[in-house]
């Protein structure tokens, strides 16, 4: 008796190749917040440093850096074939980078509990640096709880499609839709394990609005200036 697991979710995987000086440079970057942000005693004792902690100290806004405007062209290719495969190549919408952080799990351990990015559209990650045939520190992405909330209670794990695991490898990118639960398992190595996170915000293009999509940014009006 086959089980048909139906709604497949799309994953888009690269392994990019950036040139010496840039994967240097992001990773230079990396290691200093790694240096520096720990150094607070506020996250002194965090077993990692993610978007929450990082917007509070205004390092949410990675991509407008020099370190990673590479990073950017690449997502911005990526993410264009992504939209192609999935609804075709004159879908006619636009992507915005809402926002980018870095997530530094320690040597000493550190994972992700499971969670989704409710405020956007598209959802990507790019490891900075992994340890070479590091097993760890694992991306598991896990079935929507509403496939089953209604009629049944088989727990995610059970849910998960198989294949629902990606290695972190290093210069590896990752796309995915940002409803989509995920985490990172439990990392150990000899050093930080570090990765860049982006939200996307998918629109129609300026003044061309179209009915059950987010119009563009431009388009809209902030009550607080009426
Ligand atoms: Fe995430």
């Amino acid at each position: 008796m086959p089980l048909h697991w139906l709604f497949p979710t799309p994953v888009l995987q690269e392994d990019l190749q950036p040139d010496a000086a840039t994967a240097a440079a992001m990773e230079a970057f990396l290691a200093q917040l790694d240096r520096t942000v720990y150094q607070h005693e506020r996250f002194s004792s965090r077993n990692n440093l993610t978007g929450d902690v990082l917007a509070e100290l205004g390092m949410d806004q990675l991509h407008r850096l020099g370190e990673f405007q590479w990073l950017n062209r690449q997502l911005a290719h990526y993410a264009g074939l992504f939209l192609e495969k999935l609804i075709g190549p004159d879908h006619g919408l636009e992507l915005h980078i809402q926002k980018a952080w870095s997530v530094i799990c320690p040597s000493q351990g550190g994972e992700l509990d499971a969670h989704t990015h409710p405020n956007a559209q598209l959802s990507a990650v790019f490891y900075v640096r992994m340890e070479p045939d590091n097993p760890t520190g694992q991306l598991e992405f896990q079935a929507p709880e509403t496939y089953f909330s209604h009629s049944m209670t088989l727990p995610y794990a059970a849910a998960a499609v198989s294949g629902g695991v990606f290695a972190a490898q290093t210069h590896r990118l990752l796309i995915f839709p940002s409803d989509l639960r995920h985490r990172v398992t439990p990392y150990e190595g000899r050093s930080s394990r570090y990765s860049v996170s982006y939200d996307l915000a998918l629109t129609t293009p300026p003044g061309a609005g179209r009915e059950m999509q987010v119009p563009h940014p431009l388009d809209w009006v902030p009550l607080s200036l009426v």
